[in-house]
Formats: structure tokens, C-alpha cells, sequence
């Protein structure tokens, strides 16, 4: 039957060319998507997939997860090709798709996809790489949109990602995003294999998440009255920036994200970058305030209270109410650039310090030591939970217990001391991942798109055994300067190509010529979808003409 069915189609092909036996032309796209699988074959002179609206994908009928990954699909394929397809759970015969959970892959995440002329089939460890699959299938295909029938070219990829922590940081504190377009943040990640959305809730400039035991934060907190017009700038712009996410709003978000296999990771950020919670509740602050949701950017002075116990109750508080709208097993608390210029002069703060007997040594203030108190307090909430604290890496500055995962933004040697220590640590370096960075954002085309794909997150300096604890990497956008989604886009694009493929791809099999070779056409899907992304990329392809 099957040899049958090949032979039809090379007739096909011999007597039309490229033209299939419905008439429509047909066109074939490539498995060497981005990010680059580990293992892709491709079979040049055999007969590809063609996708016509007769065909089927099929799941497993009473997986649920796999119906919403097959209708994903779908969806995917309407969108590249204009065919509508089926969605069915009769997985035998021909002209089928046909999605499965093959329990015998060994990682978790991996998934295999075989192509020819009859059948896809794509199996996966689990349903997430279902999902991963299906993402390849999408980009493996060509953006023929009703002009010609689209086909999936035989071959055979065997793919998993090279690390479990595929993240991407949205700072909404200091400017707003609406629901809607975080979903369509969301929708970009899933397009790039990233599985961990790190919301940044909480800022000086804004606080973003309903707490029903502070109705102030957002009351006070999510408003602030003006901004500053540019870095150093004295004059403000007059224009209010507010809002905030309810919290049946953010669950929805955990949903969304959830039914794409995204884990949404909300970090309150303390006790530095607080004040728009101390605008709200004054008596948190070492002074009483009173004190105003902050106009201009940069690391502000006026932090939480490390001595007052009221604050610890708030921030155990805070925590409670965000793990019951956020499933994650990770919690970030921040504790970043928190200066201690407010505790060494807070009676509070150093009677805090007296009672516990903290002690400068070389390298740790008192007053680092106060932080490092304050985390564990809090952390001890997170995992009675059985949840774990994540914290930039600010919190290796006082001895973090054993258990904090560390993000390490500083510099590349933070995320080298974090390992070193045996923090399980993730990678996002300020000069390489920070997609916001402005230095960076003058990088113009590959320059701009190199810079970030031939970083290497695992130094070569740690030995076998520190490796381990590089457990993944993260790109982040932080939005001092970023209103709109246009500028968000352009910020993100390509490069989230570049950061997906060392987030994913074995480094060895990394290559930059090729990899802006296959960015052709993850930058035409860019167009279909909408999405703004940074044009100057053109120009490599200009030149090589
Ligand atoms: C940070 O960029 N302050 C984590
Ligand atoms: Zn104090």
C-alpha cells in the first residue's frame, strides 16, 4: 500500500513537476527549523508530505492535552498553508498526522517526528514534547497561504533540549502590558520552545498584582504620575502610567501560558525596588515615608524595613496570596540592588541586627547578613509549601541556604561564582540576555543577532560536576524605556531566535551562518504573525545576494 501510494505520487510529480494531483502547485519547507533539532534527516529525492484539506491529525482519544495540541496544530497549519485539516482520534491509514506519547523516549522532553509521503508521525516523551514537536512541524512548513498546497519534506528528526530552563523575563512594573498582549508574549515563547514566562509583578515605579490583604498596593501602588523623559534627563512627560492584573486575571494567564506548556514564574522583588509598596503602606519603610510611586528609574535608596517585623508579615503575606494563584514550583523574590544606606541609619534595622548577633566579616556587611536573614525567613514560607526561592544573584552577597536557586544577571562570572557554590543557577547575563540593554540595541543586524547567539551559557572554567548546576538560561526585557509592544517586539526579535537555539541546541551543533540561513525564514513567520521585529536583519540577506 505504501509503496503504492509513493509510486502515485512520484507519477504525480513526474507528469506535473511541481505540480500535485489536485492541481494546486506544491511547495516543501525544511526540519532544520530554529531552534536547530539534534538530529534532522532529511531524504532529498523522496516524496514529501503533502498537506491537503483530506488530511487528518490525530491524538490519542481521552488525552485532552493532545486534542488541544492536535486542534494547536491544526490552527498552525491553516495559518502557513490556508488548508483547513481535520482533527480526528482515528489514528490508522494514510494521509494523517498522527501525535502519540511514546513513554520509551528517554527525555522528558524529547520527541520524534518521521515524514514521508503517507503518514507524520510525531511521538513524544510526554505531552509537552508533543507540543515541541508540533512547533517544528509549524516552522517546517512553508508559508504558502492558499497560493500553493504546503508539504513537510520526508526525513526524521530525534530532538530534546539541551536545558530544562528555557526562560524569558516581561518587567511589567515599569510599564504595563494588558492581558490580552501577554498572551500574545506567551504565543511568541511557544514559538521559540521556551517553557518558563518569568513575570516580573512588582517595581519602584509600579506594583502590578492584586493582594486582597493590601488593597493599597494597588490602590496607591499601580499609579504613578509621570516618567522621566530619558536616562539623566530632569525633565518628566506628565503622562500617568497605571494598571494592574487582578487576580483572577493572572490565573488566566497561568492557564493560557499552561495549555502551552509555559510555566509562569511571578517574582515580588524585595526588599529593594519596593517603594510603590511603600507609597501604600508607609510604615514598611525605614523612615515612615512618606514616600511616592517612583518617576524616575535606577536603584532607589528607600527600600523595605529589615527590622520592623511588620514587614517580614507582609512579605510572608504577599507570598502566601501569590502561591495560590501561581502553581510554579519556583517563587523569585528578587533581592537585587538593594542598597543598605537606609538600615545602617534605622534603629530598627540595627537593633535587628543586635538581636541576631550579626557580624561584618570580609566580604559581608551586617547589614548583607540582615538581607540574608530576611530571604530565609522568607524562604522558609516558600518551601513550607513545597515550593522553591529564586533570587538574583545579589543574594549570594550573604550565604543563601543551600536550597535558593540563583539567577545570575551581574556578569558572566556570577553565574561561574553561583555554580562554583552549588546553586542550581540560571544564566542571563546582563551584557548577553538582556534584550533591553540599551549598549546592546545599538548592535545593529548580525552584530546585534551574534552577540547573543554565540554566547555560551556554561563556562568553560567549571568543572564537570559545577556544569550540572547550570540547569538553563533566560533572555529579559526590562521596560524603563519600553512602552509599547512595537518597541517590546522589536527588542525581542530576532534575537529570541538566537537565545531559543543556545537555550535548546547542543552548542556543538551551533553554527552562525547557518542558523541566519534558517532565520530567513523564522523572520517570514514573524511577518505572518504580526509581530515587529528588529529590520535591520535584512541587511545580511541583501548583502549575500
Ligand atoms: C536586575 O536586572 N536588577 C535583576
Ligand atoms: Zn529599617
Amino acid at each position: 500500500m505504501k509503496s503504492i501510494y509513493l509510486k502515485k505520487l512520484a507519477v504525480c510529480a513526474l507528469v506535473w513537476g511541481a505540480v500535485a494531483c489536485t492541481g494546486k502547485k506544491v511547495e516543501t519547507g525544511s526540519l532544520r527549523v530554529i531552534p536547530l533539532p539534534q538530529e534532522v534527516e532529511e531524504v532529498a529525492d523522496a516524496a514529501p508530505f503533502v498537506i491537503k484539506p483530506s488530511t487528518q491529525v490525530c491524538y490519542s482519544a481521552g488525552n485532552e492535552k493532545l486534542e488541544r495540541t492536535a486542534r494547536f496544530l491544526a490552527s498552525y497549519i491553516k495559518e502557513a498553508s490556508g488548508t483547513e485539516v481535520k482533527v480526528s482520534t482515528s489514528t490508522k491509514g494514510k494521509n494523517r498526522i498522527v501525535l502519540e506519547v511514546d513513554k520509551s523516549i528517554a527525555h522528558p522532553e524529547g520527541y520524534e517526528l518521521t515524514v514521508d509521503a503517507g503518514k507524520v508521525i510525531l511521538k513524544g516523551a510526554t505531552e509537552a514534547a508533543v507540543f515541541y514537536g508540533i512547533q517544528t512541524i509549524y516552522k517546517a512548513l512553508p508559508l504558502t497561504q492558499g497560493q500553493a498546497l504546503a508539504s513537510l519534506p520526508a526525513g526524521t528528526v530525534k530532538d530534546y533540549p539541551r536545558f530544562g530552563y528555557r526562560g524569558f523575563l516581561v518587567d511589567v512594573g515599569r510599564h504595563f502590558f494588558s492581558v490580552d498582549y501577554l498572551k500574545e508574549i506567551i504565543d511568541m515563547l511557544a514559538l521559540h520552545n521556551i517553557n518558563y514566562f518569568h513575570w516580573h509583578l512588582t517595581e519602584d515605579q509600579g506594583w502590578r498584582i492584586e493582594i486582597k490583604k493590601y488593597p493599597r498596593l494597588t490602590e496607591v501602588g499601580s499609579y504613578r504620575k509621570e516618567t522621566i523623559t530619558a536616562p539623566g534627563s530632569k525633565e518628566y512627560d506628565g503622562v500617568p502610567v497605571s494598571g494592574f492584573y487582578t487576580q483572577e486575571e493572572a490565573k488566566e494567564i497561568v492557564r493560557y501560558a499552561a495549555e502551552r506548556f509555559i510555566t509562569v514564574i511571578p517574582e515580588i522583588d524585595m526588599p529593594g525596588h519596593m517603594l510603590a509598596a511603600l507609597a501604600s503602606y508607609p510604615e514598611l519603610g525605614c523612615t515612615g515615608g512618606p514616600y511616592e510611586v517612583a518617576t524616575r528609574f535606577g536603584v532607589l535608596e528607600d527600600v523595605l524595613c529589615g527590622g520592623n517585623p511588620k514587614t517580614l508579615q507582609f512579605a510572608k503575606d504577599v507570598l502566601e496570596e501569590i502561591m495560590d494563584i501561581f502553581p510554579s514550583e519556583y517563587i523569585h523574590i528578587g533581592g537585587d540592588e538593594c542598597p543598605k544606606v537606609r538600615w545602617k541609619a534605622c534603629r530598627k534595622c540595627q537593633a535587628k541586627i543586635r538581636e541576631l548577633g550579626l557580624k561584618t566579616t570580609p566580604g559581608h556587611t551586617k547589614e548583607d547578613q540582615l538581607q540574608t536573614y530576611f530571604m530565609g525567613e522568607v524562604e522558609k514560607v516558600i518551601n513550607a509549601r513545597g515550593r522553591k526561592m529564586l533570587g538574583w544573584d545579589e543574594i549570594l552577597e550573604g550565604h543563601p541556604t543551600a536550597t535558593s536557586t540563583v539567577m545570575a544577571w551581574t556578569s558572566v562570572n556570577a553565574g561561574i561564582k553561583s555554580a562554583q557554590l552549588n546553586h542550581k543557577t540560571i544564566i542571563t547575563p546582563i551584557m548577553y540576555l538582556y534584550l533591553s540593554n540599551p549598549r546592546n540595541n545599538r548592535l545593529t543586524g548580525v552584530n546585534s543577532v551574534g552577540r547573543v547567539y554565540n554566547f555560551e551559557p556554561v563556562a568553560d572554567t567549571l568543572t564537570e560536576q559545577e556544569r550540572q548546576n547550570i540547569i538553563g538560561a533566560q533572555g529579559c526585557i526590562w521596560t524603563e524605556w519600553t512602552k509599547d509592544s512595537v518597541k517590546m517586539e522589536w527588542q525581542m526579535m530576532p534575537r529570541i531566535s538566537a537565545l531559543c537555539e543556545i537555550q535548546w541546541t547542543e552548542p556543538e551543533k551551533k553554527d552562525l551562518d547557518d542558523f541566519l540561513k534558517r532565520l530567513r525564514h523564522q523572520l517570514d513567520i514573524y511577518t505572518l504573525r504580526g509581530y515587529h521585529y528588529k529590520q535591520d536583519i535584512e541587511e545580511a540577506y541583501q548583502k549575500a545576494e
